[in-house]
């Protein structure tokens, strides 16, 4: 309960302070955050993954970086070498990634859709990665509620992985805080896995998993 009201305090922290558009640092440089979409470096985990999926790609991979917010993910996949298509539900935050892949002169190719709804199926995929909303709840009401919440039941992340398998990317990746209330639940949403990386981020836990589909029940 406590989790919950302290999260909503931050997301309307998040709001006041995106009314309008700002610049953040990051490990790539400056990084524009418009009106309404999530700032990757106060809530951490996009800009540690930026940081962990520039080691994780390898020069001229495929990857999909699925709710992409600011692109910061995408950016720094990109500029490790891959190609990159984002991908996000919002129409802010695709004019945002946009944006900051223009402002680098790097050719990101950026899509908006429900999951893989508007990606070309026939593009065979090295590997998709998402920074999902793990915090258990419908955020209904609460700012950057979709963003964050992932549903009652994690519908987010079981939505994300049976996608994400069916789409036929050969690496299904996600990020998570274990700070979350009910982590175990959203780890139990996203099924079998192997941790890739765990590091500790100014107190908080962050995990990067990777989806193991040989594990998966029949
Ligand atoms: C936790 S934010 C991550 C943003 C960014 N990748 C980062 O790391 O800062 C989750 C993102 O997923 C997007 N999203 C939520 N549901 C989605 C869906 N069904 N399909 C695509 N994107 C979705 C949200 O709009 C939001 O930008």
């Amino acid at each position: 309960m406590l989790h919950r009201i302290r999260n909503r305090i931050a997301a309307q922290h998040l709001l006041w302070k995106s009314r309008r558009a700002y610049v953040v640092e990051t490990d790539l440089g400056p990084l524009l955050v418009m009106p309404g979409v999530l700032d990757p470096v106060a809530t951490k985990v996009g800009a540690w993954l930026a940081h962990a999926m520039a080691h994780e790609v390898q020069v001229a991979e495929r990857w999909v970086d699925m709710g992409c917010g600011t692109g910061v993910v995408g950016l720094a996949m990109a500029s490790a070498g891959a190609e990159v298509v984002c991908a996000d539900i919002d129409p802010a935050c695709v004019r945002n990634a946009r944006a900051n892949g223009a402002a680098r002169g790097l050719s990101l190719s950026v899509v908006e859709s429900d999951l893989f709804d508007a990606l070309d199926r026939l593009t065979t995929s090295d590997g998709v990665v998402y920074n999902a909303p793990f915090w258990q709840g419908d955020g209904r009401g609460v700012a950057f509620g979709r963003a964050m919440y992932a549903g009652a039941d994690f519908e987010a992340i079981r939505r994300y992985r049976a996608a994400a398998l069916g789409f036929g990317a050969r690496r299904t990746l996600i990020a998570l805080s274990e700070a979350a209330p009910n982590h175990a639940g959203a780890l139990a949403a996203f099924g079998p896995h192997r941790r890739l990386v765990r590091e500790r981020v100014a107190r908080e836990w962050l995990v990067l998993l990777e989806a193991e589909a040989s594990r998966d029940p029949a």
